[in-house]
């Protein structure tokens, strides 16, 4: 891969001082889904999917952009005084909107960069390839201008970016899993305060496995928004009953229920319970990992599903297919949509007993059913982003 990008660095920007070489990678989410704007917990952990980057610097103020995931857009010509995104939905606002974020903060690029990508996520997946690219971005501009950020700042200006620059509210959660991956381990996470444990993925004899139903989720101008809104407006009125409440995530499911009824829209109010209920079954999620109760484990993500199925209402029926092809199978522990929805993948934990019977079922069922042919995935948690220089990275 990486001979690849230095070959298309060189065809793209030319000759001179040989490029450094960034990764950062992509996420998949066991549980904890829409929490992490309600100031809950979530638990993803990072993939060996990602995206690739080479860089050098310039002795002018020029950003010259290429990703060989857009060959179509050409060499992006921009400046690091550039304050506005790109029109069009450029792909290089990701990473303008980092250039912009780092400025604001004070961490200004010093000179130009000609960068090079190219990512292995597939895109519209909902396995974060935008936040991927964000965080390669940061990691990009840390380590050429030895900038004092650490991993959660690269993360937070990530989100910036996202938030500010290209225009989606998202929570931490994705730039958080990319920044911070840790190798065979997932991330408990708490999005309000943002401590963090690893926890090691020692799923005995199961796998994770993700399936890509190849209907393409696209957050910007979906439900995404109006999810955080009617949160948001959950939260207002939970307030009348319980002044000073920080966010939905600080409600135990007991208290919930109690003040409930303070939120007269009923559609806000499922919002809420989900994003409550979601949050209690993420803490159990990562407890049951711990003492190795996997088969509990796999119940909370089955629960999780239905409640962003029916009171979330982010899943899609082709995702809904899924889950339901996969309970079926004996050996299957859980299965459930990860990332923010609307199609996407699902993500599972299946046996390895199980393991050819869930690749063939789902294969044959899916199309069979959706005229779609799904991609299956083995995932293994991978490491956050950093760059490569080791030989044995460079693969
Ligand atoms: C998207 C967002 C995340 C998170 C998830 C839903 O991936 O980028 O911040 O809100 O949806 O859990």
């Amino acid at each position: 891969m990486i001979q690849k990008l230095l070959d298309e660095f060189s065809r793209q920007f030319g000759p001179g001082e040989a490029p450094r070489f960034f990764f950062a990678p992509g996420r998949v989410n066991l549980i904890g889904e829409h929490t992490d704007y309600n100031g809950g917990h979530v638990f993803p952990c990072a993939l060996t999917l990602g995206t690739y980057c080479a860089a050098r610097k310039r002795a002018d103020r020029a950003l010259r952009l290429f990703s060989m995931n857009f060959p179509e857009a050409g060499v992006v010509e921009t400046d690091l005084d550039r304050s506005a995104p790109l029109p069009g939905g450029s792909w290089a606002n990701y990473v303008l909107g980092v250039v912009r974020a780092f400025t604001d903060a004070g961490q200004a690029p010093t000179c130009g960069l000609e960068l090079a990508f190219y990512g292995d996520i597939p895109a519209g997946a909902g396995l974060s390839s935008s936040a991927a690219l964000e965080v390669l971005t940061g990691t990009v501009l840390k380590s050429l201008f030895d900038l004092p950020v650490s991993g959660t700042d690269v993360a937070r200006l990530g989100q910036r970016a996202e938030n500010e620059f290209v225009g989606l509210s998202c929570g931490i959660m994705d730039q958080f899993a990319s920044a911070m991956g840790k190798r065979g381990n997932a991330i408990f996470l708490d999005t309000e305060t943002l401590d963090y444990q690893y926890a090691p993925l020692d799923l005995d004899s199961a796998h994770i496995m993700i399936v890509n139903s190849r209907v393409k989720h696209s957050l910007a101008g979906s439900g995404y928004t109006d999810r955080r809104a009617e949160c948001a407006r959950a939260l207002e009125a939970l307030r009348t009953a319980k002044p000073g409440l920080p966010s939905l995530g600080a409600l135990t499911t007991e208290e919930f229920t109690a003040l409930a009824d303070a939120i007269p829209d009923p559609v806000c109010r499922r919002r809420a319970q989900h994003a409550v209920f979601e949050n209690a079954r993420t803490v159990m999620a990562f407890t049951a990992l711990q003492r190795g109760q996997l088969a509990m484990f796999g119940r909370l993500m089955n629960a999780s599903h239905v409640s962003l199925r029916d009171d979330y209402e982010v899943s899609c029926p082709e995702i809904d297919l899924l889950t339901e092809i996969a309970w079926r199978i004996p050996g299957v522990l859980g299965s459930r949509i990860t990332g923010g929805g609307f199609g996407g993948c699902t993500v599972s934990i299946v046996t390895d007993a199980a393991a050819a019977e869930f690749t063939e079922t789902i294969r044959r069922e899916y199309e069979e059913k959706t005229g779609r042919i799904p991609e299956i995935y083995a995932v293994s948690a991978g490491e956050g982003a950093r760059e490569l220089t080791k030989e044995t990275d460079k693969e």
